[in-house]
């Protein structure tokens, strides 16, 4: 442990000393201004020692007294049930009634702070990509939200609860405490503050012993508003405090002064002014910030749990603190209280005429009762209890407009009444400073059932921890996607909106995200182009890295769907189950069950006889081939004889396959023939836009040795190389339980060998179609949807207010809000309402509305490349 200096700092020098001391929070008529001098001397921050704020007799108290802090986490807005309310409502009770000691003075803070700069440097420091266009995404997205950052539109929420607790021994500046007195006041704030986080945690909150740094930095953000999203300092410790020598007038004799800067130096570096009537502007003219406070005036008549998430939703402002204070009455204190009421009351009543007694003094009594009836039967305690919201503006005006939405906002809260404290904002922005042992003015009596109510719930959420694909949230703090959880460990991904709402768009601007962070191999099935522009661009002409198949009846490409990864003679399981599937494509079971397992055990058997015969040939067989094998199949691979009956149903399958092969045929061309197209490279597109909408059949055929092609590369590379697959328009291709047996199976074994599955389909009720495979998916995207609650409920396991709030998503000018949900199998459900906007400039390289499309494509000609094409396209749409 160390000690910390108890030396007095001196006032400090030159202009910043007051000339006469101003007293705080009763300006003369027309307010006064406060400089750094004045302030030093009102505030109690003593110092700091490990972790612990010693405060020397901050007002209300005589003894010296301590305070920590503890930063938590409150889990995300989109899964608060009522019944997890409940929950944990009573677990917030303990909190209060254990967690604050009594007599002690608990108080929670809710930071909405512009993010500093740091907050966007992952996102700019990810390494550069071999492919240009990512990286020129990436660049402009960067610029984009740093811009947005700097218009305070990207915030950082962080939550906060401090606690008092009372010295052991009467000590003060004046008379020092000794080196045993400290360490017995600091371990009695240890045990505070690890009672606090135990009672904290076991109400679901996330929760972190505050560092002596830590607590700094909170008290100077506060105190500084206009250096808040910058770079802070970090406190200085009393061992590493400066020696200053002023300089000496000359002539006079030289006499070095050891000049220490106190905590309160440190932490006071923002001037004052409380000249205006109706609030506070902080911070050197020119670049002042403008502070108010509002406050709840009374207890409110009727409160539930979680309604400060409700208040903050509706509050519109851009920067600015929730302080609850919560002040734990003596419950003792308060029955003799209490009793004293009374007795008051009740000889009051008496003091009306025996025709009217006194009404007012009968209805308080009554009040009063129903209060001590509550207490006894739940054991609760009270509360002094405030909470008071510090505006921070940039200017008067959005000062105004905020305290008015503040004021709106909290109407929510019935009959509790609002105080704007204007001139007075300097008094109670003073006795909230954080840390300071005090206790605000404007505070009101409360039961703890109804103190709980106060606590805030939730919290946006922050997202996955790898700042791949960043995104802001619906309250403009910063959350991240990442498919790639641990080194192997691949993600499934799911995109549920309506045509149109931006699927497309949306999974464009997270595979450039990805292919950035992580340089996967990338396979795309679309049926509509909208991609093939965007997957083009990836690769340029030397690499030749990605590749453009078109995959439908009439197109020149040949895939042999028999294709084995390199090196294998034999299908494996997969292989077995997604060729057993294509032939059931062509040769639907029988509907007698017996005859259809037959069916299946022959097509097996030829599969496997097939692919033994032309093992020596070092090629791959054909379907032709296969077929051929059933027509003439007359022994098992172990031996055994086919009977008659068995030969003649692998003849029918055969005969069943016959036109679906044939030179004419709409398939034939394609799949009875060796491969000849690149399915290796590391961008692949397969274009299925040759096939009729209202094809489901044959869609179904070609997303189906897709699939396979997908998951050959998956074997054949290296599990430590990444890969996505995303598949648009996925719903319709599952359709029998070949189907379904097929893409389970594939979606188990991915994510082991590092291979991210996407899907997109336009309901939610296309979730039916793979439920037990919604497992496997741990991001799901929503759009905005109507419907689909059933599946939200029994499938996702959501409950209904996701419903809800997806059909109330909005979307605006370059924008569009969308639920994110991260639903991993045995950890928390996670998620928010998050934005998915591009900057004008990525907006170009992304889009796929046609008429931009074309615009986009005359440019690239003429420009030649891409950048400049869209920059052209800028310039013009500036001008
Ligand atoms: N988040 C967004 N921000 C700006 N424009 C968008 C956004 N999402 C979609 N768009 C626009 O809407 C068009 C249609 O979106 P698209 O992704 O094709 O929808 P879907 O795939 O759901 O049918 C896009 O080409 C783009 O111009
Ligand atoms: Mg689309």
């Amino acid at each position: 442990m160390t000690t910390f200096n108890f030396k007095r700092a001196p006032a400090p020098p030159g202009p910043t000393r007051p000339t006469s001391p101003a007293r705080v929070g009763r300006p003369r008529k027309g307010g006064q201004q406060l400089k750094v001098g004045n302030l030093l001397r009102e505030q109690p921050h003593w110092d700091l020692l490990d972790d612990v704020m010693f405060l020397d007799k901050p007002s209300g108290r005589d003894k010296l007294c301590t305070e920590v802090g503890i930063e938590i986490e409150p889990s995300s807005r989109l899964f608060q049930t009522n019944q997890k309310l409940a929950e944990l409502h009573q677990m917030v009770k303990g909190v209060l009634q254990q967690g604050v000691a009594r007599e002690e003075r608990g108080r929670l803070y809710i930071e909405v702070q512009t993010a500093p700069p740091e907050d966007l440097h992952p996102y700019r420091d990810v390494p550069e990509s071999e492919h240009e266009l990512v990286n020129l995404m990436a660049q402009d997205r960067y610029e984009y939200l740093e811009q947005l950052r700097q218009k305070n539109l990207v915030k950082r929420w962080r939550f906060f609860m401090t606690c008092t607790s009372r010295a052991t021994a009467k000590f003060s500046k004046e008379a020092r405490p000794t080196p045993e007195e400290l360490v017995a006041t600091v371990r009695k704030a240890d045990a505070a503050a690890a009672s606090l986080l135990g009672y904290l945690r076991g109400a679901g909150y996330e929760a972190r012993r505050m560092s002596s740094n830590e607590m700094f930095k909170l008290a100077y953000r506060y105190l500084n508003p206009g250096r808040a999203s910058g770079r802070l300092p970090n406190w200085v410790p009393p061992e590493k405090r400066v020696k200053v020598v002023p300089t000496q007038p000359k002539g006079k004799a030289a006499r070095p002064r050891e000049r220490l800067f106190t905590l309160k130096e440190q932490l006071f570096q923002t001037p004052v002014n409380n000249e205006d009537m109706s609030h506070l502007r902080i911070g050197p003219t020119g670049q002042q910030k403008h502070v108010g406070t509002v406050s709840l005036a009374r207890v409110p008549q009727r409160t539930v749990t979680g309604m400060l998430a409700r208040v903050l939703e509706k509050l519109d402002a851009s920067t600015y603190y929730v302080v609850l204070e919560f002040d734990h009455n003596d419950p003792m204190e308060t029955d003799k209280k209490l009793e004293v009421s009374k007795n008051r009351l009740f000889s009051q009543m008496g003091s009306g005429t025996k025709e009217a007694p006194n009404v007012k003094a009968q209805a308080k009594l009554r009040d009063l009762n129903q209060t001590i009836k509550h207490l006894t039967s739940t054991g609760d305690h009270t509360y002094r209890v405030g909470m008071t919201l510090v505006l921070i503006a940039d200017s008067a005006e959005e000062l105004r407009q905020a305290k008015e939405s503040a004021v709106s906002a909290c109407a929510i809260v019935p009959g509790s009444g609002l105080v704007k404290h204007d001139f007075q904002s300097l008094f109670q922005w003073f006795s909230l400073i954080p840390f300071n042992g005090q206790r605000g003015q404007f505070m009101f009596e409360a039961t703890e059932t109804t103190a709980s109510d106060f606590f805030p719930p939730v919290a946006p959420w922050k997202g996955g921890d790898r700042p791949t694909w960043v995104v802001r949230t619906r309250q403009n703090s910063l959350a991240n996607v990442d498919f790639f959880t641990g080194p192997t460990n691949a993600n499934h991904f799911a995109v549920f909106a309506p045509t149109g709402y931006g699927k497309t768009f949306t999974v464009m601007s997270l595979l450039s995200a990805h292919i950035r962070a992580h340089n996967p191999f990338v396979t795309v099935v679309d049926r509509k182009e909208d991609f093939k522009f965007f997957i083009r661009s990836l690769s340029d002409d030397q690499k030749k890295n990605s590749a453009v198949v078109p995959f439908y009846p009439g197109a020149a490409t040949q895939l042999n769907p028999m294709d084995l990864p390199e090196g294998d003679t034999k299908p494996d399981a997969v292989k077995q189950a997604f060729l057993l599937a294509l032939v059931r494509y062509f040769v639907p079971p029988s509907s007698n069950s017996r005859e259809a397992g037959e069916e299946k055990a022959l097509i097996l058997e030829a599969l496997s006889q097939t692919y033994r015969r032309v093992k020596r040939e070092g090629r791959s067989p054909l379907l032709s081939e296969f077929a051929a094998t059933l027509n003439a199949m007359e022994m098992y691979s172990d031996g055994g004889p086919i009977a008659g009956e068995q030969q003649a149903l692998a003849r029918s399958i055969a005969l069943r396959l016959r036109p679906v092969l044939g030179e004419d045929s709409p398939w034939g061309p394609i799949l009875d023939r060796p491969t000849n197209v690149n399915t290796h490279a590391q961008f692949m597109y397969y274009d299925l836009s040759g096939i009729a909408d209202s094809d489901m059949e044959m869609r179904r055929v070609a997303l189906h040795i897709v699939n396979d092609r997908i998951w050959q590369a998956a074997k054949r590379l290296p599990r430590s190389v990444r890969k996505i697959a995303f598949i648009d328009e996925f719903g319709s291709q599952i359709q029998t339980e070949e189907d379904k047996a097929f893409v389970s199976t594939t979606l188990r074994l991915a994510r082991s060998s590092n291979l991210a599955f996407g899907l997109a389909t336009q309901t939610l009720e296309d979730m039916n179609r793979i439920s037990g495979m919604e497992e496997a998916i741990y991001w799901y995207l929503l759009g905005r949807l109507e419907g689909g609650e059933q599946v939200i409920r029994d499938v996702l396991k959501l409950p209904d207010s996701v419903s809800r709030e997806i059909s109330l998503l909005k979307e605006g000018r370059g924008f569009k809000e969308w639920a994110l949900i991260y639903r991993s199998k045995d950890g928390p459900k996670n998620g928010d309402i998050i934005k998915v906007e591009e900057s004008r400039r990525s907006y170009w390289y992304l889009t796929s509305e046609p008429g931009e499309a074309a615009r986009r494509d005359e440019y690239l000609k003429r420009y030649g490349n891409l950048k400049d094409a869209v920059q052209a396209i800028l310039n013009e749409e500036a001008a």
